[in-house]
């Protein structure tokens, strides 16, 4: 379980022009659930995905996993054992092959031998349909192939949750509505909790569990 509660941020906090970007959140997502958080540009969800990411942690309120506060957690563990990240823009390594960029996040960690992650990387590939393009770099992929390779790193290290702003915002709408398929297969065979941040209220229809934001308030909860 995932629990937010009284979640606020502001940036500029002690300053003549404050930002207030998150306003009292509160919502709670059970483990392996997928969920979607709609809200327009300047809603507050990249921050909100900051801070579960656990690359902010100026903020007030609490985010709990399984009970613990993540601000308990070593940073580092946290983000690259606990979560995972897909982007809008890929940002993959455009110097590295495709299966060089899936292994990024676990080289420094030691977490898995070498052989084992390198096996994880290739079938992780081969699920996202890539398996043939591996040595390939990202400049001969198409977007939507780029965004699965980023999928592949997101899961590399085989996160608890997997963070995902604006998937589909750079890919035409078909190869979006394959990107949303993939995820929601890959959240089923893995088992990791999905949240998909999305400015799209239609890219998340389908989903049973979304939440609403506007101006850094949650606006509805419709689960
Ligand atoms: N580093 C920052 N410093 C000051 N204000 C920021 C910063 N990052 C975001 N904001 C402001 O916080 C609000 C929420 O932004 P953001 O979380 O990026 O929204 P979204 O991802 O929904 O577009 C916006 O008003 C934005 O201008
Ligand atoms: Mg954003």
């Amino acid at each position: 379980m995932i629990q937010v509660k009284k979640l606020s941020k502001t940036y500029r906090k002690n300053t003549k022009n404050p930002v207030p970007a998150l306003k009292d959140i509160n919502f709670q997502i059970p483990e392996g659930d997928v969920i979607g958080i709609v809200g327009t540009s300047g809603s507050g969800k990249s921050t909100l995905l900051n801070i579960l990411g656990g690359l902010d942690r100026e903020y007030d309120g609490e985010v709990l996993i399984e009970q613990k506060d993540i601000k308990k957690y070593d940073q580092n563990i946290y983000r690259r054992k606990m979560v995972g990240t897909v982007f809008q823009q890929f940002n993959l390594l455009g110097t590295l092959t495709v299966l060089e960029n899936v292994l990024v996040p676990i080289t420094f960690g030691k977490q898995m031998p070498k052989a084992q992650s390198i096996e994880r990387a290739k079938n992780l590939l081969s699920r996202v349909g890539l398996g043939d393009r591996m040595h390939h770099k990202p400049n001969e992929l198409s977007g939507g192939q780029m965004q699965r390779v980023a999928i592949a790193r997101g899961l590399i290290a085989g996160p608890r949750i997997l963070l995902a702003d604006e998937p589909t915002g750079n890919l035409d709408s078909k190869t979006g509505e394959e990107i949303m398929e993939l995820l929601k297969e890959l959240n089923k065979e893995e088992g990791m909790t999905l949240l998909i941040v999305t400015h799209d209220s239609e890219l998340v229809e389908s989903l049973e569990h979304k939440i609403y934001l506007r101006d850094g308030e949650v606006l509805e909860e419709k689960k």
